[in-house]
């Protein structure tokens, strides 16, 4: 056991709601919780603020070794990354910095500086943590690992109306469109593509409400925290 207790592992596609689920779980249980995927969009973000070439992968691992890294905990979906100070959210969010961090989580580099990240703020348990690598390559002895899944149709739906909350225009064949590519990106690179580690659980949630996602993980949670 890990001195603040278990590694909780979510991986999955785009848009399937590892984060809110991930969010709400951590609070259940009582741990913090670490989006992966927003230390890619953050990078990605400043990259293309700076005119960097995306392609580069030199000259980003360059980039994210130059900037400070913070983690900090907060009420609401923006308050997960911040980088120098700043704290990031709606400006990583949409579809350019989601595209962008895609292509940049191909590169060799850029994956193993990530990963050496993830560790670092995961060792010591107590922790949710998401992305699409967690269970087969960050934390492969993660002692509970999740693979949620969903229909691309539903992803779609409800990032629709995820952006829509946020007051963000979306339009659902676009985002469909947006989905479908970047699944396909992220399970057929090279590097640590997408894919379910052979011990995680899966879990369809295309016709589950957000709260039994919740309650399913947090009841393997139990199975497994409890000697
Ligand atoms: O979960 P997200 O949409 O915020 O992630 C943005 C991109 O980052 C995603 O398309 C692929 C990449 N990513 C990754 O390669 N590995 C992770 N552990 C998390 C995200």
């Amino acid at each position: 056991m890990r001195p603040d207790g278990i590694i909780i592992a979510i991986d999955g596609p785009a848009g399937v709601g590892k984060s809110t689920v991930g969010r709400l779980v951590a609070d259940r249980v009582g741990y913090s919780f670490i989006s992966t995927g927003k230390m890619y969009r953050a990078l990605a973000w400043k990259a293309l603020d700076l005119g960097l070439d995306l392609e580069d992968d030199g000259a980003l691992v360059g980039l994210a070794g130059s900037l400070k890294w913070a983690f900090p905990k907060g009420p609401g979906p923006e308050a997960g990354v911040s980088l120098d100070g700043r704290v990031l959210g709606l400006e990583i969010t949409d579809e350019r910095a989601g595209k962008a961090s895609s292509g940049i989580a191909r590169l060799a580099g850029v994956r193993l500086f990530m990963r050496d990240m993830q560790r670092q703020a995961g060792a010591s348990g107590g922790v949710v943590m998401e992305g699409r690598d967690i269970g087969t390559n960050v934390f492969p002895d993660a002692e509970l690992k999740v693979y949620l899944d969903a229909s691309p149709q539903a992803r779609a739906g409800r990032r629709v109306e995820q952006l829509r909350g946020q007051g963000l225009e979306a339009d659902y064949s676009q985002v469909l469109d947006f989905i479908i590519k970047r699944d396909a990106q992220d399970s057929g690179r090279r590097n640590n593509p997408l894919k379910k580690a052979e011990d995680a659980h899966y879990l369809d949630s295309t016709s589950m409400a957000r709260e039994l996602v919740v309650d399913a993980i947090v009841g393997l949670f139990r199975g497994v925290s409890r000697p």
